[in-house]
């Protein structure tokens, strides 16, 4: 059988193709792929789920990073059979029902995702952290996200984004107006006084 979704790069192989299930978003597939083929590549290129950015492919810089079985892990390293039977989560899963993750509106509040190419990679592990940890520390989220890489050096931002994140999974608000920052509205012009006819 014939390899009906080459990736770009690659000329067709000669592979006989295998059939894979796992769950994916809390969704059950089956796919037909090749067995040499990595969980990215199956990912984007099999199933079009092409959130999960195809960045170095050869796990520098973080932007593939998935969850397996609840835990960050880079899928351009991660050969598609080993997952065959477990849950993969991808930053598709973020923006599904019952309701949008909070991670999606701090960042969007915050303006951590800037060109974003990095952001899906962060949304995971930043994930990964606020499960284990509801209210991790900034040392602590620098540490977990120390292996995604944002080629627009928007880190404080997206540090701060999961530490709202954090905020409103607790259910505070305290940080908004700290978040908000100085007002950038011009001074009110003065009012004009009423003329004398
Ligand atoms: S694409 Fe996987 S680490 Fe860069
Ligand atoms: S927002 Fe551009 S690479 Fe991170």
């Amino acid at each position: 059988m014939n390899d009906p979704n080459p990736t770009p790069a690659e000329a067709p192989v000669d592979e006989a193709l295998t059939t894979l299930e796992f769950t994916l978003n809390g969704d059950r597939v089956v796919v037909a792929t090749r067995p040499s083929r990595t969980l990215l590549e199956v990912l984007r290129y099999d199933l079009d789920m092409v959130g999960t950015r195809q960045g170095c492919d050869e796990g520098d810089c973080g932007a593939c990073t998935v969850l397996i079985d609840g835990r960050a892990q880079l899928s351009c390293l991660t050969l598609a059979l080993l997952v065959a039977g477990k849950s993969v989560e991808t930053a598709e899963s973020l923006a599904g029902a019952p309701r949008m993750d909070p991670l999606l509106d701090a960042f969007d509040r915050c303006n951590a995702g800037q060109c974003g190419f990095c952001t899906p990679g962060m949304l995971m592990s930043a994930t990964a952290l606020l499960r284990e940890n509801a209210q991790p520390t900034r040392r602590q989220i620098q540490q977990a996200l120390s292996g995604n890489l944002c080629r627009c050096t928007g880190y404080g931002a997206i540090f701060r984004a999961v530490e709202l994140a954090a905020d409103i999974h607790a259910g505070k608000t305290a940080r908004d107006e700290e978040l908000a920052g100085p007002s950038v509205l011009p001074p009110a012009l003065p009012v004009p006084k009423e003329r004398k006819p």
